[in-house]
Order: C-alpha cells, then sequence, then structure tokens
C-alpha cells in the first residue's frame, strides 16, 4: 500500500471558486506541509489558483491537475489510479447551468456523484482500505417545496427541491448515505448556504450577494436584481471550507448522520442578512455612503431568493463540534476586499464564462 503522506487529497472542481479556496487550505494548512492534492475539473483554467501568485508558487510542486468529464465513470474510474487518500467532491453545474441543460445537469451533477462514489467504492476494496472518505457539498436549494420563505431549516427537514440542481443534490445526499450504510464509502456531506467570496462563478439565482461586494471592490457598479430588504443566507468561503475540513477530520464515532446543515451569517437580531446589510458593510469597507449599488428587482430571480430558508446547523453543532461560520458580515466583507486587492487575477476567470 502507498505511503498515506504521498497520497493526493483529490478535489473535483478543483479548479473552480470553493475548489481553489480549498486547494490551497489544506495546501497551506500547518502540519500538512507534505500533502498534496490532485485537483480535476472539466476547465484547465488553473487563474483561481495561479491567481494566489507567490502563496501558490510555493505549494505548487505539490499541485497535479487532471482534465476530465465527471460524467465519464472510465475518466473517474482512471483518476483513482492517483490513489488519493481522501477526496472532496466540489464539481457540479450550478444551479443556473444546470436548469439550463437539465440533461447535461442529470448527467454531471447526479450520475457524476453516483461515478465518484463508485469509483471511491471499486479503489478502496480493491486496496482493501478503510472505506475512502468522500466529502460533499450539498445545498440549501435542496429543499424546495414546504419550507416557508424565512423559515428556520432543521436538519431533517422535508427536501422537495424544484429545479434539477436541488433534485441532483438530493439524489447525491441519499445515494452517499446509501454507499455509507454499506461500508463501501466514508460518506460525509455539508448543506451550505449560499457562499460568498472573490472569484465566485456567475452561475446560481444567489450571486448578487458575491456581485454586490465583489463589484465594488473592483471599483466597478453594480445593479442587485433583488430588493434592499431580501434577506438571504450567506457564509463567507473561508467558512465554507472550514466546515468541510472540520467534518473531514470528524471522528467516525461522532456523526450521527451524514448530511448537515451549515448556518451562514447572521445579524444581531439573529436573523439573514437583507442585501442593504451587504450594502451598508460595503460602505463602512470603502469609507463612503456611496459604493455605486444601486436596485432594480427582476421579479422571478428575486422571488426565488426570497422562498429560500434559513439553515439550522444545531445538529452539525452537537455531533462533531462545528462552531459556526466565524465571520460576521464586516468581517467576511472585509476579508473579501483583501483579496480581490491582493489576488486580481483570480477575478478575471469568471469573465471567461
Ligand atoms: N457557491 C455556492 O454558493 C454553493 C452553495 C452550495 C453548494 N455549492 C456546491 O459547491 C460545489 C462547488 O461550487 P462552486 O461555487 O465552487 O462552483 P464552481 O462552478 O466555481 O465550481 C464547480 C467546478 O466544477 C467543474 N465542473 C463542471 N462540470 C464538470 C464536469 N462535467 N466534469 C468535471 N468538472 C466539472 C467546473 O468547471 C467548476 O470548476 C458545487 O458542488 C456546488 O453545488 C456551492
Amino acid at each position: 500500500m502507498a505511503d498515506e503522506n504521498t497520497m493526493p487529497i483529490l478535489i473535483t472542481g478543483g479548479t473552480g471558486f470553493i475548489g481553489s479556496y480549498l486547494a490551497m487550505k489544506l495546501l497551506e494548512k500547518e502540519g500538512n506541509e507534505d500533502d498534496q492534492v490532485l485537483l480535476f475539473d472539466c476547465n484547465p483554467d488553473m487563474r483561481r489558483l495561479t491567481g494566489f501568485n507567490e502563496r501558490y508558487k510555493k505549494v505548487s510542486d505539490r499541485v497535479t491537475f487532471v482534465q476530465g468529464d465527471l460524467s465519464s465513470l472510465e475518466l473517474v474510474l482512471a483518476l483513482f489510479e492517483h490513489k488519493p487518500k481522501s477526496v472532496f467532491h466540489l464539481g457540479a453545474l450550478l444551479s443556473a447551468g444546470a436548469d439550463a441543460n437539465p440533461t447535461l445537469g442529470f448527467q454531471v451533477d447526479t450520475l457524476g456523484t453516483r461515478n465518484v462514489l463508485e469509483a471511491a467504492r471499486i479503489y478502496g476494496q480493491r486496496r482493501n482500505m478503510d472505506p475512502v472518505r468522500v466529502i460533499f457539498p450539498s445545498t440549501i436549494a435542496s429543499f424546495g417545496l414546504f419550507i416557508a420563505a424565512g423559515q428556520k431549516v432543521k436538519n431533517e427537514d422535508i427536501q422537495v427541491p424544484t429545479t434539477m440542481y436541488g433534485v441532483s443534490k438530493v439524489s447525491s445526499e441519499r445515494l452517499g448515505e446509501y454507499y455509507q450504510r454499506k461500508g463501501w464509502v466514508d460518506f460525509r456531506a455539508v448543506r451550505f448556504p449560499s457562499v460568498v467570496g472573490a472569484a465566485r462563478g456567475p452561475g446560481g439565482t444567489t450571486v448578487y450577494s458575491t456581485l454586490m461586494i465583489q463589484q465594488p471592490a473592483q471599483n466597478k457598479p453594480y445593479e442587485a436584481y433583488v430588493a434592499k430588504d431580501t434577506r438571504l443566507d450567506i457564509i463567507y468561503v473561508e467558512d465554507a471550507i472550514s466546515a468541510l475540513i472540520q467534518l473531514h477530520d470528524a471522528p467516525k464515532q461522532s456523526l450521527k448522520r451524514r448530511v448537515y446543515n451549515i448556518a451562514g451569517i447572521r445579524n444581531s437580531d439573529g436573523q439573514a442578512p437583507q442585501a442593504s446589510d451587504i450594502e451598508t458593510a460595503v460602505q463602512q469597507e470603502m469609507k463612503k455612503p456611496d459604493v455605486g449599488i444601486t436596485y432594480k428587482v427582476n421579479q422571478q430571480l428575486s422571488d426565488t431568493v426570497r422562498s429560500f430558508g434559513v439553515l439550522d446547523d444545531s445538529v452539525a453543532r452537537e455531533d462533531w463540534g462545528w462552531t459556526g461560520a466565524s465571520s460576521g458580515l464586516q468581517k467576511a466583507v472585509n476579508a473579501f476586499f483583501d483579496d480581490v486587492k491582493n489576488y486580481p487575477d483570480r477575478i478575471k476567470a469568471i469573465e471567461l464564462y
């Protein structure tokens, strides 16, 4: 069996928004100096990583990139020839992409997850290893119907999604639990609210929450497509990846279930931030009242955003000691501005799509 130290950590969707932050975090983490990461993505544009400049240069010899399509079992099986020790399965078409082309959405998001689970099962069994840990990010959009707008969504609330994206996330959650019950993989999943951070891709109905920060940080105006008083559960990307890593590292016996809600930023009154709260935080950061944000409601998008609940993560806190998102809104906006200023080349990547 290969030496654990030289076995890479596989990140599918590794050149994407969350994947790039996760890769840097894993490579820079104290005590991980020997860790290797293996990035798998259909998009070979590495700028979200190389754009970390000196930080990336220091770790680049521990990064391997493999280009490929998750919907091909053959390619995913071949990927496991790199002998990963753990898998973060982040590759997906996001909500806008999956619903614009539901067949592709099904192939990438549903079959792609099945391919990763199946390849992990075959790989683990052939090598007679402990079941491979597969960490998966699901979403608040997996709940859908029967959740009243703004309702606190409990971990075990009913999931009746209305989009191909949501349907595939629920089926991936259930399939992962099945593989787990069979003892084939060590499946662990989180359900994120909207993740905000520099260089997020444009797909998804909640992207305004990122662009309200990113555009002013680049001295560009931004017209939000929701009303000022629209609330949304949002989490800063660094907290999202902390949740992925902490759940990965949690002792098996602490996990009473395999899928966990992760709550986002809360105002002092316990509510999720309104669009106007994001604008205020940007004004504070830029130290001026006019930061170039205007509002023009797109009714359809706005109604969808308003239909989301807010996630209750008490079960993650109880089971594996998740202490909640550490960034409040102002801290998240400050860190976001720093990333835009320090790593502008990462942002260019999203303008390609
Ligand atoms: N961003 C959010 O707000 C959010 C919220 C909840 C869950 N998630 C989940 O987190 C994960 C990462 O999201 P992200 O925001 O980084 O999105 P992203 O679009 O930046 O990253 C997804 C990556 O998957 C890759 N990909 C798409 N189709 C592929 C295919 N057929 N084969 C291989 N790679 C493919 C893309 O090229 C992209 O780099 C996704 O599973 C997403 O559903 C994201």
